[in-house]
């Protein structure tokens, strides 16, 4: 890629600049290879990696056994289409729900497909209930996707607008506000064909949901008989300590969704659906071209038995009350830090200035983490990260919070 007078990275960056649609706002940095929980880029400088590519790489880079599976998978089998039945298909459906609820899956390749799925089962159970014109809640705040349904129902309008009218009947509650929930069902009712939420409100900032907000979430829409959604895209597969973050607060909903973690860096989302709407989506309601492929798949169920086979759950809990730790020190000591929120390794840290300076900075000096929400540092290392890592990766951080 170098010619010997221009940088690599300034190469690359050229030819981004001039054949891809500018949609997103990156760093300065190509990342070349990763192994476990260090990434080393152009000039083959090491970074601890605190992002995992925003929540998809839960078991590290380079893993053997991923790497493997794709090996056996792609010699066998990539692709033969949803026209045949699928071994790999089978199997992954089932590992989803022993480990959830009775139901059935959806399997697409992204969150947003699986939160336009949700979409789709929602309003499926509204025209079921005869509803003229079903509503959908969501929460300020959320993100569910940039398709026309998923931006529909995401709760930032910096996302929905621009693009003209939207999907109609799409009203928005305040997190963890219930008077604000009790009053969206107050106003809808029985028109309500759906609410959907994300138990930690992640690209928004990482906000967890109260018990007691969840509680009457699941109230409201058993009274008006319509679907509980938590969207598990980026809490999901054990980010948070738990394979759902669902199991915090004690029940399953009635569908969830998934994606990122679920395929370990390869493509694949899922809609779950608890039993009792299974029916909703029968034949011809929805399908995909590449959802479920072989390959995918076997990535997904891979994914899984590494996380049961080698209890990485419950090695997450040291690890993560390590980390609170030292933030909330960081945040006893130096003013510009306002809050520390999360579960798990589901962690950001609020601040009362803006926070991509500071990730800029950590990034120079060999740590990857994550701005959202203009002033949240987000940290999600791979479930797999060692307490030393961890620590020194806190050490990084500190530096650069000092000033
Ligand atoms: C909670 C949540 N839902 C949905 C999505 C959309 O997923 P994807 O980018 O795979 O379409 C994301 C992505 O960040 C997310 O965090």
């Amino acid at each position: 890629m170098t010619n010997g007078t221009k940088s690599m990275i300034a190469e690359i960056k050229e030819l981004s600049d001039k054949y891809l649609l500018n949609t997103y706002n990156k760093y300065p940095v190509t990342f070349q290879y990763g192994v476990g929980e260090m990434l080393y880029d152009q000039d083959n400088k090491a970074y601890i990696d605190f992002q995992s590519g925003i929540a998809v790489t839960n078991l590290g880079h380079g893993e053997a056994d991923i790497i493997e599976a794709i090996r056996v998978q792609t010699d066998k089998i990539m692709h033969s289409s949803n026209l045949y039945y699928s071994e790999g298909q089978a199997k992954l459906a089932q590992v989803i729900i022993e480990n959830s609820a009775p139901g059935k899956v959806f399997i697409c390749n992204s969150g947003t497909e699986a939160n336009e799925a949700a979409f789709k089962l929602m309003r499926k159970h509204g025209i079921a209930k005869n509803l003229m014109k079903p509503v959908i809640l969501a929460l300020d705040g959320s993100f569910h996707g940039r398709s026309t349904a998923s931006m529909s129902m995401t709760g930032n309008s910096s996302i929905r607008e621009g693009f003209g009218d939207l999907v109609p009947d799409i009203h928005f509650i305040t997190p963890n506000d219930e008077d604000s929930l009790i009053s969206a069902f107050d106003n809808y009712g029985e028109n309500v064909c759906g609410l959907i939420m994300e138990l930690i409100i992640g690209e928004g900032g990482i906000i967890p949901m109260t018990q007691s907000f969840v509680n009457l979430a699941r109230k409201l829409t058993e009274e008006t008989n319509s679907l509980l959604i938590f969207d598990e895209i980026q809490t999901g597969m054990g980010r948070t300590g738990k394979m759902f973050c669902f199991e915090h607060y004690g029940f399953a909903p009635d569908a969830f969704t998934l994606a990122k973690a679920l395929g370990s860096g390869f493509p694949i989302g899922a809609l779950v659906v608890a039993e009792e709407y299974t029916s909703l989506l029968g034949k011809g309601a929805h399908g995909s071209t590449f959802g479920g492929n072989h390959l995918a798949c076997a990535v997904a169920y891979e994914t899984f038995r590494i996380i049961l086979s080698r209890n990485l759950l419950e090695g997450i809990e040291t690890i993560s009350t390590n980390m609170f730790q030292r933030l909330e020190t960081m945040k006893s000591l130096y003013p510009i830090v306002k809050e520390v929120r999360g579960k798990g390794l589901h962690i950001g840290l609020d601040l009362n200035v803006p926070s991509r300076p500071i990730v800029e900075e950590c990034l120079k000096r060999g740590l990857v983490v994550n701005s959202t929400a203009n002033s949240v540092i987000r940290i999600m290392p791979p479930l797999t990260i060692s307490l030393e890592k961890a620590a020194e990766g806190m050490d990084i951080l500190e530096s650069v919070l000092k000033g």
